[in-house]
């Protein structure tokens, strides 16, 4: 181990630390890297979550509309309904998210407000008031175009039946989840065939300030001791080959792993690793993928 890897990952074990920690006595509190009193921040970075799943979905479908019309289903929507309000304006047809976490409350009427005028001001076909009127019944627990369910046993089969979805959006949500496998059985059964998945996953340890010296640095420790720091929420450590397997496995095809972000240097994104993450099926070299899949 050279002298940076004794560093980093000796460092890593205090971020391991102090994460379990701050989970015992916070939670999970912070969805995004920045709090929803920057308003006009949330906006712009739910439009850009957007505008990148539309983007690899046109790529994907090679089809410029395949939104239009079909029923979605977010996986782990965190902080606020603003994804689904601005893909129910470019037009699918009902807006379904589940959670464990309830996230949503303390979301600002303010926030939405200024959403629906941001959506105005750029698409003048959006039905604005039919899109507030919508939001106003999910609040208060009424049947709407936006279907939020919480759930803490994640159970998306019980939250929405059988084949009632088209399309299937996540965000830097699935290396959260506790039980992959099961998600994507139950993901099987949820969707209807030639279903479509697109999904970013942030694969880098989410500590950040190690984030940005040491990316992998989840990725140094042997799993009995990683689980020990384990609380409901942490990086899973999933890598792409095992999504596309476990894909695969629960009748998933044309599965493309894009990378969207890499490190630089393809010798440091292995060094020091745990050997578990040592050989180069694992591709280190990915911080972050967009998974898209078709289902059979
Ligand atoms: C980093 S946040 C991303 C939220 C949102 N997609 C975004 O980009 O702002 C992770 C999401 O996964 C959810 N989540 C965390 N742990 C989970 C678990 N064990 N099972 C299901 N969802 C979980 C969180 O509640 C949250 O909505």
């Amino acid at each position: 181990m050279v002298l940076q890897d004794i560093f980093f990952h000796v460092a890593g074990i205090a971020f391991l630390t102090s994460a379990k920690t701050k989970s015992i006595f916070r939670g999970y509190s912070s969805p995004k890297p920045f709090g929803m009193s920057d308003i006009e921040k949330c906006i712009r970075y739910d439009i850009n979550v957007v505008e990148n799943w539309l983007f690899h979905l046109r790529k994907y479908t090679n089809e410029a509309d395949f939104l239009v019309g079909k029923d979605v289903l977010e996986l782990g929507p965190g902080s606020d309904l603003g994804v689904g309000l601005y893909l129910l304006a470019q037009g699918c047809s009902q807006y379904n998210a589940c959670d464990v976490n309830d996230l949503m409350a303390s979301t600002p009427d303010d926030f939405y407000e200024q959403f629906l005028a941001k959506i105005k001001s750029t698409n003048s076909q959006a039905k604005i008031d039919f899109l507030r009127t919508q939001l106003q019944e999910v609040k208060v627990g009424n049947l709407s175009k936006f279907n939020y369910v919480l759930r803490d046993d994640f159970n998306i089969v019980a939250a929405f039946g059988k084949a009632t979805i088209d399309l299937v959006f996540s965000q830097a949500a699935f290396e959260h989840f506790d039980d992959i496998n099961t998600t994507f059985s139950q993901l099987s059964t949820v969707c209807r065939s030639g279903a479509v998945l697109i999904s970013q996953v942030d694969l880098q340890t989410h500590s950040r300030w190690i984030r940005r010296q040491d990316p992998n640095n989840i990725y140094r420790y042997p799993s009995w001791f990683y689980n020990m720091f384990w609380f409901r929420g942490s990086p899973n450590r999933i890598r792409p080959y095992q999504y596309q397997e476990i894909l695969e496995r629960h009748g998933w095809t044309d599965v493309s792993i894009v990378a969207v972000e890499t490190t630089k240097d393809y010798n440091q994104a292995y060094s020091g690793m745990n050997n578990a993450f040592a050989d180069n099926k694992n591709q280190m070299e990915y911080l972050s993928i967009m998974l898209c899949a078709r289902k059979v």
